[in-house]
């Protein structure tokens, strides 16, 4: 049973593994992708019911730009396509919608589908659903970066101000806490540019025997489930975690 006193804030997950799903079913990559929108939606609903404030999820990455015309073709019609349909939904669920990356970049029925999608669900007060969309983790700290250097520049603030919270609220996540718990499904172990500074101290979750189209409910509950079985120290020993917890 899940604890619920001890639920993470924050849940960060790579959904990874379209590709190989779809490819040992002997299909196209772009099928592994569709398929891909049911653990969505899953997850989503899951993260909604359980109270948890914050999921980001890796939609696509700035190096995803790279791949067959055809498949990113593939991908941003799909895009459009998912929140027409589903965010009727998710507005009656209350959640908040949120993008963090490069949206310029998308193509114009994407970006306007997407900004309608954030506009509509701004009030909501539930889970914050944030699709990282032609993002990387370099890219959000250089932009951080710009924009305190122009504020120092400018004579706003003081070199001597910029600190980690100062820092935080530059990058697109804002007023999200850091990750707590990170999942990373289809077997490979590494970050791939995601979310470098929020993971700090994220618990690490690579789930290998689950290719992202296969990702269900039960996935995420046991991932949360692990999560809460860790002891997070943040640096001091075991002991002092414990002295906190029962003071
Ligand atoms: C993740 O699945 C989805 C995106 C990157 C858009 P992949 O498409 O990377 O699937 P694999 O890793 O090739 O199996
Ligand atoms: C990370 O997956 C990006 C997303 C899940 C959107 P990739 O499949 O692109 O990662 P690498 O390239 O294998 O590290
Ligand atoms: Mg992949």
């Amino acid at each position: 049973m899940l604890d619920k006193s001890n639920l993470p804030r924050h849940i960060a997950v790579i959904m990874d593994g379209n590709g190989r799903w779809a490819k040992k079913q002997g299909a196209m990559r772009i099928f592994g992708h569709h398929h891909g929108i049911r653990s969505v939606r899953e997850t989503v609903e899951t993260c909604a019911e359980l109270g948890i404030q914050y999921l980001t999820l890796y939609t696509f990455s700035t190096e995803n730009w790279g791949r067959p015309k055809l498949e990113v073709e593939g991908i941003m019609q799909l895009l459009v396509k998912t929140i027409r349909e589903e965010v009727p939904q998710l507005h009656k669920n209350n959640v908040r919608l949120k993008s963090i990356g490069e949206i310029n970049d998308l193509p114009k029925k994407a970006r306007r589908e997407l900004l309608e999608a954030i506009d509509m669900t701004k009030e909501n007060t539930g889970l914050t659903l944030t699709l990282a969309l032609s993002y990387s983790g370099k890219w959000e700290i250089i932009q951080a970066t710009k924009q305190i250097a122009e504020q120092v520049k400018a004579g706003v603030i003081n070199v001597e101000d910029v600190n980690e919270q100062l820092f935080a609220k530059h990058l697109a996540t804002e007023e999200a806490p850091d990750v707590d718990l990170l999942i990373r499904t289809g077997g490979d172990h590494r970050i791939s540019n995601y979310l470098l500074w929020q993971i700090a101290y994220a618990e690490l979750i690579f789930m290998d025997d689950v290719f992202w189209p296969e990702f269900r409910a039960n996935h995420l509950y046991e991932a949360i489930y692990s999560y809460q079985n860790r002891e997070r120290r943040f640096g001091k020993t075991s002991e002092q975690v414990v002295a906190t917890q029962t003071a």
